[in-house]
């Protein structure tokens, strides 16, 4: 049998991130909340970390905590979600506020103002601002244990696809100083300190880069981060899995698990009557997690069952952490 997801946490003493990734709608957020929130109960400090502009942990967590900052919800138990957009526009101002102290101007001319602020268009922009608001949170070594949310589109793999993102900000970075140089050239060539200037804003840029690299180091490192996909036994599901790992594979992020979520209970199979609706439905689920199985066997480190509800509040929240840590039902990969 393959090792629950409370056993890897055991033979991972120094895990310090987990990420739950894979396709829209399957649970990541769901297995999140979980997570921090066992974690809490294991007298471990925990924050859960979003950036999901539909606010889906306040949805689920039943607070409104999207762009509030770090939020305690219980003893141990800490959520933050990013507003990506309002960090963007901090970002542009500290970006406006450098040049204008580096120039020792009062007011950016208009041209380079316009094209300070047309950079926020860009997504490679949010990502950079979400992974910025990471790689912070994890160098304030705050708490204990660290879930990062992770948004549907793509697996976030663009979000972990550190060299690209780092390269797009250091590239804006570099663009907006060059920019800015053409027009104030003239002006720093009369107070005569040009030198001065780029060492300072090479000192930005190679802080910047050492921020990500920090935070790339971690997640590359599978002694502290724990990467899990989640999934349900659907044909769509699986191949996207697979896809998804070998693509995770390349950026150097190998997988410590995956967790399949909304499976139907087969006892019901057993119920008299069962509508054909139903048996069919978890027959299917059958047959695909016999495939998860073959696929994927030994990094299967939990099954969570379908609720008869959304697991929205604490209690739900707790019921998906047992399921999660405590009675992960690894026992139906023998049934299949
Ligand atoms: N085991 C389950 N039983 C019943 N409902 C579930 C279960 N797991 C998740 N859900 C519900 O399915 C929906 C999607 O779950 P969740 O938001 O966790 O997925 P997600 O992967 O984070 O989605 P997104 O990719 O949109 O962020 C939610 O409404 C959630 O309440
Ligand atoms: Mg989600």
């Amino acid at each position: 049998m393959p090792i629950s997801m409370k056993d890897f946490v055991e033979r991972h003493p120094n895990l310090k991130i987990i990420i739950y990734a894979g396709k829209g709608g399957l649970g990541k957020t769901t297995c999140s909340a979980a997570t921090a929130y066992w974690f809490s109960k294991n007298k471990k400090k925990a924050l859960c970390f979003s950036t999901d502009p539909q606010a889906s942990l306040s949805d689920i967590f039943e607070r409104d905590i999207f762009g509030k900052g770090e939020t305690k919800l219980a003893e141990n138990l800490y959520v933050v979600e990013i507003d990506a957009d309002k960090r963007v526009a901090e970002f542009h101002e500290e970006v406006r506020n450098k040049i204008k102290e580096m120039y020792k101007i009062d007011k950016l001319p208009d041209e380079i103002d316009r094209y300070i602020s047309s950079t926020a268009y860009e997504p490679a922009m949010h990502e950079s601002a979400t992974y910025d608001a990471m790689a912070d949170l994890l160098a304030s070594k705050k708490y204990d244990i660290y879930i990062f949310d992770m948004p549907p589109f793509g697996h976030g793999v663009r979000m972990i696809s550190m060299a690209t993102i780092l390269d797009a900000w250091i590239d804006k970075m570099t663009e907006a100083r060059k920019k800015a140089a053409e027009y104030l050239e003239a002006e720093v060539r009369i107070r005569g300190s040009s030198t001065k200037v780029e060492d300072e804003i090479l000192k930005e840029l190679s802080s910047i880069r050492e921020k990500l690299d920090f935070f790339r180091d971690a997640l590359t490192n599978p002694e502290t981060t724990g990467f899990f996909m989640v999934l349900i036994p659907e044909k769509m599901a699986i191949l996207d899995t697979e896809r998804a790992i070998k693509m995770f594979e390349k950026l150097g992020i190998s997988l410590s698990g995956v967790i399949v979520n909304q499976v139907y209970p087969f006892e019901l199979l057993e119920i008299p009557n069962l509508s054909e609706f139903l048996k069919h439905r978890i027959e299917m689920q059958k047959m695909y997690l016999k495939e998860i199985k073959e696929k994927f066997g030994e990094y299967v480190r939990a099954i969570i069952p379908m609720f008869d509800r959304e697991p929205k509040g604490m209690e739900m929240i707790a019921k998906v952490a047992d399921h999660l840590f405590e009675n992960p039902s690894l026992n139906l990969l023998e049934m299949v």
